[in-house]
């Protein structure tokens, strides 16, 4: 438990999201190859994500392949693939932990065995009432605010929605997160300063918490220091602090 005890646990972020950058370092740094670096990664979000279940976060949101990582060695997109298929294949990795399993991002690319998995792992876990984790895999911010604005064009055209409906509700409504809290606090480790694409819209007034740990070596401790700063941040969407006089 290490920090817990200084978590203020009536105020932990309801949605942490995260992006796990720093698997290829990782990897390097041992003289291994990028795919054991995903795969230390992968173990890493499984203790993450038991964690947060564990200490109430409500929604986690992980980034796990990017709309532009297609741009890598094939080589290397089918390992990542291939460690998601083994990870979904292994149901015991959320139904035993009551966690619910989603998926963000267009999922229609993605090699037809992992769409079922994908479905089926969805459907198993749905009953699930602790923690929701989001899987982002071929996600990309632009892409959801793409898909998005589709949604809406043939929602007008249907009679679902008029002009003057669209606003920021309607926006919200449409995109992959849709129902949930946006995120409170964005981690991402590795020693990289930018989103990389992730949660564009719904990052609009998230914290954010930067690390150069690298994701494999990332441990629940590395959590708590960023809970425990999110815990002392001032949140003022644009107004001012609570009790303060013009
Ligand atoms: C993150 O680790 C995993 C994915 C982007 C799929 P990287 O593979 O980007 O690791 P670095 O940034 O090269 O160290
Ligand atoms: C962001 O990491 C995507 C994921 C972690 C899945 P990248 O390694 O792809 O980001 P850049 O290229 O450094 O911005
Ligand atoms: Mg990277």
């Amino acid at each position: 438990m290490g920090k817990q005890a200084q978590l203020d646990l009536s105020n932990i972020p309801k949605h942490i999201g995260i992006i796990m950058d720093g698997n290829g370092r990782w990897a390097k740094k041992r003289f291994l190859p990028r795919s054991a670096g995903h795969s230390a990664g992968a173990s890493t979000f499984k203790t993450i994500a038991r964690y947060c279940n564990k200490i109430g976060v409500q929604v986690l949101t992980v980034y796990a392949f990017s709309t532009e990582n297609w741009k890598r060695p094939p080589a290397e997109v089918a390992s990542i693939l291939d460690i998601l298929r083994k990870y979904l294949k292994d149901s015991t990795n959320f139904k035993d932990e009551n966690i619910r399993l989603r998926f963000i991002g267009d999922s229609s690319v993605l090699p037809a065995d992992i769409i079922e998995l994908i479905h089926t792992a969805e459907e198993d876990s749905k009953s699930a009432t602790g923690l929701v984790v989001n899987l982002a895999v071929n996600y990309g911010g632009r892409d959801e605010v793409v898909h998005a604005v589709r949604q809406i064009v043939k929602d007008c055209k249907n009679g679902v929605l008029t002009e003057e409906q669209i606003n920021e509700q309607a926006i919200s409504a449409r995109i992959y997160t849709a129902g949930q809290p946006d995120p409170d606090l964005i981690i991402r480790p590795s020693g990289e300063y930018r989103l990389s694409n992730f949660l564009l819209w719904q990052s609009a007034y998230s914290e954010f918490w930067f690390s150069n740990v690298l994701w494999p070596d990332f441990k629940p401790r590395h959590l708590d220091q960023a809970i425990l700063s999110y815990q002392q941040r001032d949140r003022r969407f644009g107004g001012v602090h609570a009790g303060e006089n013009a």
